[in-house]
């Protein structure tokens, strides 16, 4: 193992000293970037789905796609904790593969956990993971998987009775053993509650300031992905724009014959070149 890889008990450790970073990654560059700036964890997160592969629901991603994304993460992090995110097809379609599932990205990827979101079957499926010794982060509040059964893309828990069933949900998830729990799209003053009933971290994403760390995928922070916004989505950069400005700049000087000059050529002595004839 790398000598400052992150592990679970760093992540635990860090609950109440300071906030935990986590991004999402899908490919070797971007791992690199995250992982060089000192992110505790990064998740392979099935998000690759909208944000990379052009998808229009993160169902439609399977094991064989994550596995793929998920090798090139790891094979880019020395420090950072990788979690790799159990697509819908992985544990929800038929619970009993799950550990199968899980296993192959640790095994496989070389991932150091893994994560899924709440569904109907999700306490019976965590615990079969844990008892392997595989490492959970739980997933709850709003659960893109499972979004039409949510009433679609919502905040969750803004009534007394759907915020007890998530304090409910985080407390069940912490008995079975998982090591962190992330809070999507959940009220603040919710997730503050829930973040202090823990003693695992919460890594919010949409769910306030007082959680014990923030996730945020990539590809939003990065103005990667244009096709919508969310409103917890802060843009610390916008490259679509400056991407499709170089484009253009490169196909210009493509069509008038500017682009390669002689610094980006390679040249043959005149000796040789007259041998040629
Ligand atoms: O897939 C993903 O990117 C996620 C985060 C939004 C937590 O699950």
């Amino acid at each position: 193992m790398e000598e400052n890889k992150i592990t679970i008990q760093d992540i635990l450790a860090l609950k109440g000293k300071r906030k935990i970073t986590m991004l999402t990654a899908y490919d070797y560059p971007l791992a690199s970037l995250i992982d060089n700036a000192g992110i505790d964890m990064i998740l392979v997160g099935d998000s690759v789905a909208n944000v990379v592969l052009g998808l229009d629901s993160t169902t439609k991603v399977g094991m064989t796609e994550m596995i793929h994304h998920a090798k090139a993460v790891t094979r880019a992090v020395k420090h950072a904790l990788v979690i790799g995110d159990m697509p819908y097809e992985s544990y929800q379609v038929n619970p009993a593969d799950s550990v199968k599932n899980a296993r192959r990205f640790i095994e496989e990827a070389k991932c150091d956990a893994v994560k899924l979101e709440w569904f109907d079957r999700c306490l019976e499926v965590t615990e079969q993971i844990i008892k392997t010794e595989i490492p959970v982060m739980g997933h709850i509040g709003l659960t893109p998987q499972t979004a039409d059964k949510l009433g679609g893309f919502k905040v969750q828990g803004k009534d007394a009775r759907t915020a007890k069933r998530l304090i409910e949900q985080a407390l069940a998830l912490e008995k079975l053993g998982c090591f962190s729990l992330v809070l999507e799209c959940v009220p603040d003053k919710i997730a503050e509650m829930i973040t202090k009933n823990l003693k695992i971290p919460t890594i919010g994403i949409g769910a306030g300031i007082n959680c014990d760390g923030q996730v945020l995928v990539t590809h939003d922070l990065l103005g990667l992905f244009e096709r919508f916004t969310p409103k917890f989505v802060k843009k610390y950069i916008n490259l679509a724009p400056m991407i499709s400005q170089a484009i253009e700049e490169y196909k210009k000087e493509v069509i008038e014959g500017k682009f390669p000059t002689k610094n980006h050529s390679f040249t043959i002595k005149e000796e040789e070149l007259k041998k040629l004839g």
